[in-house]
């Protein structure tokens, strides 16, 4: 081949290279030039066919016509793309920041979340953490080390969900008290949220629930700093003006045991509304009852390795749909498991 027609080749390559809209184009060059058919590969192919004098040159010539057509392809290749990934990412820009056309409601918390996170709030103002346990429990935290031995009648009254032998769904958050005790030295100050199932159903029962536990142990407790902290808690939650009274009761792993009754909010305390009629929410008693609570039971320190000549603490533990439902006037349980949005929707923010 002389060495104009090379010229010629590489001229003509070049010019289209140059002008090749985009990458297929410069495939298709690429494919015309160097491919297996191409004028210039039968060139190279054949060179040992020339007499050796013209080898080399031919040899060469042909060569640094491959090599520049090979770059300028590559170059132009890599020009085109970049100019198309522009053009396709200002083509398939979206702001996934603007609101929905029309704009979308963001919904909000659930009434239970933010009683919740109202309760935490106010216990960790009071110094208390937060921590969370497992809803699949052993019978052992969830029971006997809460002073409740197999054949112990409290356990009937809370029948749940039983895996296997000695393990169940949790019925309380009350087994939170063994862990933290387990894992940790006094001084603690911890209220447990969480998730309970009992094997309930009806309009003040569901099978799932929520409760908050708490529990303090440290030396010098007293069930006045008891009365103090739910004081503050009730007065938080229900408003300032609040009282809250302690009435005996029996839990077994309390000792002494009290149920925690808040002045009503709804009749001021009085038990019957300005127009002289009964107040149905405390049913004219003038208090309605919150939570369960008391001292922790020696044997409950025992459980865990502490000695209750040392040290002493409280607990209690309150249900999270009961504190709502009181506070919002909610009447069916219920209601916060439908999910109908008709009632969701009144308490965002
Ligand atoms: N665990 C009890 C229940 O679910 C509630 C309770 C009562 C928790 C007294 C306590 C307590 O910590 O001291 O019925």
């Amino acid at each position: 081949m002389p060495d104009q027609r090379l010229e010629e080749l590489r001229a003509e390559a070049a010019g289209l290279i140059a002008g090749a809209p985009g990458t297929p184009e410069i495939e298709e060059l690429r494919v015309r030039f160097l491919g297996r058919k191409a004028e210039l590969t039968g060139v190279l192919r054949s060179i040992g066919e020339l007499p050796p004098e013209r080898r080399g040159p031919v040899g060469q010539a042909a060569n640094a016509v491959r090599q520049e057509l090979e770059r300028l392809l590559t170059e132009r290749h890599a020009t085109l793309e970049a100019a198309e990934l522009e053009i396709r990412l200002v083509a398939d820009r979206i702001d996934v920041t603007l609101p929905g056309d029309p704009a979308q409601e963001v919904g909000s918390l659930h009434l239970i979340t933010q009683t919740r996170r109202e309760i935490e709030d106010v216990f960790v103002g009071l110094g208390f953490e937060v921590l969370e346990g497992p809803e699949v429990e052993f019978d052992y935290y969830n029971f006997t080390a809460l002073n409740t031995p197999p054949g112990h009648p409290a356990r009937t009254l809370q029948d749940t969900f039983y895996f296997s032998g000695d393990v169940l769904l949790r019925t309380h958050t009350s087994p939170m008290q063994i862990r933290m005790m387990e894992s940790r030295e006094p001084p603690l100050y911890g209220i447990f949220p969480g998730k309970v199932y009992r094997r309930d159903s009806d309009a003040t029962h569901t099978p799932m629930f929520h409760q908050i536990e708490g529990l303090a142990v440290d030396e010098h407790i007293t069930l006045a700093d008891l009365q103090g902290v739910l004081l503050e808690f009730a007065r938080a939650i229900f408003g300032a003006e609040r009282e809250v009274r302690l009435r005996p009761h029996y839990f077994p792993f309390t000792e002494p045991s009290v149920e925690v009754d808040v002045s009503c909010f709804n009749c001021g305390g009085t038990g019957s509304l300005p127009d002289g009629r009964r107040d149905p929410l405390c049913k004219g008693s003038g208090w309605i009852e919150i939570l369960g609570s008391g001292m922790v039971d020696p044997n409950v320190f025992g459980f865990v390795g502490y000695d209750p000549e040392q040290i002493q603490g409280f607990a209690f533990g309150m249900g999270v749909e009961r504190i709502a439902m009181l506070k919002h006037g909610v009447p069916d349980l219920r209601m916060f498991f439908e999910n109908d949005v008709r009632f969701l929707e009144q308490f965002g923010r």
